[in-house]
């Protein structure tokens, strides 16, 4: 297998084929995930929760972020894996200056990450250009985006009003005008990330909670595991319990995912 790569990726969207992410965040998983055929690894910072116990992403710092990346990039080189590998750059390290947003970039991309993922939409579109003509691809993180939990006011089905969904068309738009590549939609109602998805050729859709309109699906691994702390968010799959390994689990998210099965608009979406 060769290594997945922008061109790849875009090559998958334009032939219609199914982009598959899950995160991990220690170097065997991202090898079995690898294996499993997932194309593209997310080193979240989901792990604050997952691995950290924290009660939410705010807490996770840029060191964490690094640490985790390099051990995934250092499992995937062990195996000769193929995995396209995005890191999050954690809260308050890409607001302050776009200076501040290449500094924290370029401490990903040292650890071995190919791209980083930084959430919001209006003002994020000048750091996004920012990054991208100075060579660091960008993931942008529309919808519910957990870093700003407490201005949201929770954890919830964003873009539902017209006006909502106007501006998240509005902001995707500009993301991929600035040279994001990819965009992760979370919890938007289904036929909004499709719609989106229509509109953005050169930026691929991952959506989380938004339906199976995307280029592609993400889900966090411990969820999809049936492996989960608190309460199991209504758009997971417990893909382990059918499946007798873990490897087992992932092929049968990255066949699901492919078949157009996963996520079920009628079970997993709003
Ligand atoms: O941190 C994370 O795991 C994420 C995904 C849920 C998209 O941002
Ligand atoms: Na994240």
């Amino acid at each position: 297998r060769r290594p997945v790569s922008l061109p790849r990726l875009a090559q998958m969207r334009e032939t219609g084929e199914k982009i598959t992410m899950l995160t991990a965040y220690d170097a065997t998983f991202a090898a079995v995930a690898d294996a499993a055929g997932v194309e593209c690894i997310l080193v979240g910072d989901s792990l604050g929760m997952v691995c950290q116990g924290l009660p939410s992403t705010v807490g996770v710092s840029l060191d964490t972020m690094a640490y985790h990346t390099a051990s995934v990039a250092r499992g995937l080189h062990r195996v000769q894996g193929t995995a396209w590998l995005v890191a999050d750059l954690p809260y308050g390290t890409y607001a302050e200056s776009r200076e501040q947003a290449l500094r924290s970039a370029c401490t990903l991309m040292q650890a071995g990450a190919h791209m980083v993922k930084l959430e919001g939409g209006g003002w994020t579109a000048p750091t996004v250009e920012f990054l991208v003509q100075r060579g660091v691809p960008v993931c942008a993180h529309l919808g519910l985006t957990p870093q700003t939990v407490h201005a949201l006011g929770g954890y919830r089905v964003q873009g539902k009003t017209e006006d909502a969904a106007r501006t998240l068309r509005k902001e995707a738009l500009e993301l991929q005008n600035a040279g994001a590549a990819m965009l992760v939609l979370e919890m938007v109602p289904a036929a909004l990330a499709a719609e989106i998805t229509a509109e953005l050729p050169h930026c691929h859709t991952i959506g989380i909670g938004a339906g199976n309109g995307t280029a592609g699906q993400v889900l966090v691994l411990h969820d999809m595991l049936g492996v989960n702390l608190g309460k199991m968010p209504k758009f997971v799959h417990n893909f382990m319990q059918d499946a007798g390994s873990v490897r087992g689990a992932m092929e049968a998210y990255v066949q699901a995912v492919k078949q157009g099965r996963f996520p079920d608009n009628t079970l997993h979406a709003w």
